[in-house]
């Protein structure tokens, strides 16, 4: 991206190739990220963050300085910028190991330190930590290959997300999986993985014989099926009162249960028309939420019916499964409660019918041998950590998923209203998903207006879309998944703060810039020139881009690049206020280098909010 006069030459690459002496290293180094560019021994060249590249460095430093392996340089951000800009941690661990004097064993790890041209200082501090400030012209450098990405061992990542019943029409309760699941989709995608997509909806359990007998009858008094469904909520209310009500009606609502799973033409043609509404309300939702969730992602529990009875065949035969009150029961000893009692998991009733745990088995089995995954992901509330926990014990058990394919259950908290309690509406129903987008793009319009009169009407919906949708899913995101959070529409709209409208509006400041400047910003180039503390924050923080990546990546946790994006517009404003960019009197060097910063900063603010599923505009 840098032009000719750039000051990264293909030699000053750094070489490392005496790092790789052990093939140990070798398999840990591919795995990782990549801001800095490295020529090892083979012609390969690999990208590596600047966290990964200290991380080895340092490690084999100790390994010189005699610290036994493995042995952990237990690196990170130091806290405050007089500890410079990492610190090293390592050295007091290894030398309680090693029964020797802590600052003693961090000196003789920094005379084996190779960090030139690198580190601009090095420095042990108290009881035995090693002090990293970064060296400015590094950063600088550094600068230039931060927009490449690579990913040297791809693997196949499904993710299960959304995945709501169709039975009604998606819920406050709905959002949770589905914006985070989506975050890690496109995480994991923008790092070169393979995802698979599935929304594992629910369109199989026995309420869809009470909703098929109730469409018949609409049907039969000749409604469009449509017009019949185009309220699904109130549509479920009138087939549960009929359901409550009237004995015949129930009975033939559980008779075509029975009908629809054994395949009766008549009821799965009644039961599709339902589900081809249902879900075509589904996807509408996505869109409006800008969720990548379409159609051929759709893998729902029906898909593996025939599949049920295999499962069942295959855990009797490994005696998994018994016998119990005519049910037939997997009992898991793993999970005993505290009376040492083994806990059930059902996965067939003794009428025969299959249940939730029986299509997660089937599920998991399509998941491992046909998708082929290396790890799969699920995105479901914390109350089904129990059935979770159940089916992959139980999928291990029965080899339905061999231990290197990982399973991975990413429990999230409750959305609460601003009473703390679960949140509904004010009469105490839940609240539909699409009446609380509507909401949330209306509030967005009034703030907008009020913030810019000069905007025009098309303009104005477009920004109130971005705006009101991207505050939803920023406010959620942005908190630690495990946690309840308290919805709270004035807060997650505010333009100040770790909020989505403050960062769109960071990036429109930048574009300003550009504009006022009359410089196209795309393919903007020029040498970078750290010089000033908001410079030097300013730069680092670009760089840990990857590093923050490769953190969401591996433990599931959007807040982290919530945090790293307010954290990088925040850096931006105070260079910004500090260092001039535009003014008279600026060299044009420096100029060009600000610039730069400039277009780097706006990328990357686009980049992190479009991994979480947020737009930005050119104003707002
Ligand atoms: N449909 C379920 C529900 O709404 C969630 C399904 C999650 N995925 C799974 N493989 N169990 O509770």
């Amino acid at each position: 991206m840098i032009g000719a006069e750039s000051p990264t030459e293909e030699g000053e690459t750094i070489a490392i190739s005496r790092l790789f002496a052990s093939l140990a290293l070798l398999s840990a180094w591919v795995n990782l990220q990549f801001a800095v560019k490295i020529e090892p021994i083979s012609e390969i060249t690999v990208y590596m963050s600047i966290k990964q590249l200290l991380n080895q460095r340092i490690a084999t430093a100790m390994q010189q300085a005699g610290v036994p392996s493995p042995c952990s340089p237990m690196l990170a951000l130091s806290g405050k910028p007089q500890f410079g800009d990492y610190q090293a941690n390592g050295a007091m661990a290894a030398a309680k190991q090693m029964k020797t004097n802590p600052r003693e064993l961090a000196q003789k790890i920094l005379d084996h330190l190779d960090l030139d041209g690198i580190a601009s200082k090095l420095e042990i501090a108290g009881p035995g930590f090693i002090n990293i400030t970064l060296d400015n012209a590094f950063l600088a450098q550094q600068l230039t290959y931060s927009d490449e990405v690579a990913c040297e061992q791809p693997q196949t990542v499904v993710i299960d997300y959304s995945s709501p019943n169709l039975a009604k029409e998606m819920h406050v309760g709905h959002l949770r999986s589905t914006i985070i699941g989506d975050c890690l989709a496109r995480v994991l995608e923008y790092q070169g993985h393979q995802v698979i997509r599935q929304n594992h909806m629910g369109d199989w359990g026995t309420q869809f014989g009470m909703l098929i007998a109730e469409l018949e009858l609409h049907l039969g008094e000749g409604e469009q099926a449509d017009l019949a469904l185009n309220d699904l909520e109130q549509f479920y209310q009138q087939s549960k009162k009929h359901f409550d009500a009237d004995a015949e009606f129930a009975d033939k609502a559980r008779a075509y249960v029975v009908k629809l799973q054994s395949g009766d033409a008549h009821c799965r043609a009644l039961w599709q028309q339902f589900i081809d509404v249902s879900v075509a309300h589904n996807i509408e939702i996505y869109k409006q939420l800008n969720v990548g969730l379409l159609q051929e992602h759709i893998a729902a529990e029906s898909s593996y019916n025939d599949d049920l009875q295999n499962v069942i065949d295959s855990l009797t035969e490994q005696g998994l499964a018994v016998e119990s009150d005519g049910a037939k029961v997997v009992f898991l000893e793993e999970l005993a409660d505290k009376n040492g009692e083994p806990s059930p998991m059902i996965v067939q009733k003794s009428g025969g019918g299959f249940l939730y745990a029986t299509s997660d088995l089937a599920c998991l089995r399509h998941r491992v041998n046909t998708l082929q995954a290396d790890r799969i992901l699920y995105f479901i509330d914390a109350r089904q950590s129990l059935h979770m926990k159940q089916v992959f014990i139980t999928g291990r058990k029965a080899n339905f998923a061999p231990p290197e394919v990982s399973l991975e259950h990413h429990a999230f908290g409750t959305m609460m209203g601003p009473d703390g309690k679960p949140f509904k509406t004010r009469a105490g129903g839940t609240v539909k998903l699409a009446d609380l987008l509507v909401e949330a793009v209306e509030r967005a319009e009034k703030l907008v207006k009020e913030k810019n009169p000069d905007l025009q009407g098309k303009d104005i919906a477009d920004i109130s879309r971005k705006v009101g949708i991207g505050a939803i899913k920023y406010a959620d995101l942005s908190k630690t998944r495990t946690n309840d959070y308290i919805f709270d529409w004035d807060a997650m709209l505010s333009f100040e703060g770790n909020t989505a409208p403050y960062l769109q509006y960071a990036y429109t400041r930048i574009r300003s810039i550009f504009r006022k400047a009359n410089i196209q910003a795309e393919g903007f180039s020029a040498p970078i020139i750290v010089q000033q503390p908001q410079e030097k924050t300013l730069a680092f923080k670009l760089l840990q881009f990857d590093e923050v990546l490769n953190q969401v990546a591996a433990d599931c946790y959007p807040h982290s690049l919530c945090t790293y994006l307010y954290e990088l517009a925040s850096a931006f404003m105070s260079f910004y206020e500090q260092c001039p960019v535009l003014k008279d009197g600026v060299d044009t060097d420096t100029q060009h280098s600000r610039l730069m910063l400039c277009a780097l900063s706006a990328n990357r603010l686009a980049q992190g909010l479009d991994l979480l599923g947020i737009e930005v505009m050119e104003q707002m």
